[in-house]
């Protein structure tokens, strides 16, 4: 039997992103994972983002959400379980559950068991019929559902175009391992952002008060002050691009000048006009879309856009 030392969890979280940090940068493309814009900086520049006048996938949501929630609560069954992956805050949430009186349970299920403390016991104190089964985990691994769900009927809860944050590949994986999560004849709500005019779509990761740049460069701060790095902030710009051949927003970090970085004992040399390569956020049409989810084993059963046709509601059974 090999023994680990137990090492205090700050120390273990930190030499994992250490150890990404070095991997990402020493590809030709260097890279780093939208996994680390979340610290609490991260997430207030996120809340920020989502009201800006240009971020306009947020409040679309919300709008078709609130539109069409007395038709998402026909299509569910009575007393179902709704499991929401990656809960985050519950704002969409509670916009859906005003209008799902008889559901049986809700489960959010998110990584950050503090944060999903806090969430679920505001929650239900707002709705103190409702049952609230929180689930610490990966919601990209399998998992298994609270036992008191039993046979229930089971939904879905996808919203935020968290989808388009995954390679497409990845994301017709996600989507079937959350088929064999949630069992046969389950139902999924899902909000995925369209494919649109690039510079609507650019002005909505790029915005004029430079939030977005501020939430792009948090990356480069958290190595600064969590690996001991030191990134010149002032030689980086925020960059963000409609890739139309791979249909998605990227964001990049785009160094001003050829410089070289020191990160936990290693050089990282940058040529100007090298970028790292820190998201992507792939834009659907519906059909496109559709044609996954059934990769997936998801068959359609409606979709609903704002008049704009800017985002899309789905609504998907499995078979
Ligand atoms: C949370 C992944 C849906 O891709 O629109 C917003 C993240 N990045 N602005 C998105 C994000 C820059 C957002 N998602």
């Amino acid at each position: 039997m090999t023994v680990h030392p137990t090492f205090p969890e700050s120390v273990a979280a930190d030499s994992v992103f250490l150890a990404d940090v070095h991997a990402g940068l020493s590809t030709p493309q260097k890279t780093l994972s939208p996994k680390y814009f979340y610290d609490a900086a991260g997430s207030e520049l996120f809340e920020q983002i989502t009201a800006l006048p240009e971020y306009y996938p947020t409040r679309t949501e919300v709008g078709i959400l609130d539109a069409r929630g007395d038709e998402i609560a026909a299509y569910l069954p009575k007393q179902a379980a709704l499991v929401e992956f990656g809960s985050g805050s519950t704002a969409k949430l509670r916009r859906l559950l005003n209008h799902l009186p008889d559901l049986a349970a809700y489960v959010p299920v998110d990584v950050s068991g503090e944060f999903l403390a806090e969430q679920a016991t505001t929650l239900q104190k707002d709705f103190p019929d409702l049952t609230v089964e929180p689930v610490v985990a990966d919601f990209t691994k399998p998992f298994a559902l609270p036992e008191t769900t039993g046979m229930a009927p089971r939904a879905g809860f996808f919203p935020g175009s968290t989808v388009g944050n995954f390679e497409p590949e990845e994301a017709r994986a996600l989507l079937d391992s959350f088929g064999a999560i949630l069992g046969p004849d389950a139902l999924l709500i899902l909000g995925v952002d369209l494919v649109k005019d690039t510079a609507r779509l650019e002005a909505a990761y790029d915005d004029a008060a430079g939030v977005t740049a501020a939430f792009n460069m948090n990356l480069l701060k958290r190595i600064n002050h969590e690996l001991g790095g030191d990134f010149d902030l002032d030689a980086f710009r925020h960059k963000a691009v409609f890739n139309p051949n791979a249909s998605r927003i990227e964001m990049h970090l785009e160094s001003r000048k050829d410089q070289n970085v020191r990160i936990g004992g290693e050089t990282f040399a940058f040529r100007a006009g090298e970028t790292i390569h820190t998201e992507n956020s792939y834009k659907y049409t519906l059909d496109s879309f559709k044609d996954l989810a059934a990769r997936a084993g998801w068959q359609s059963v409606t979709v609903w856009t704002d008049p704009e046709a800017l985002f899309s509601v789905h609504v998907l059974r499995r078979d």
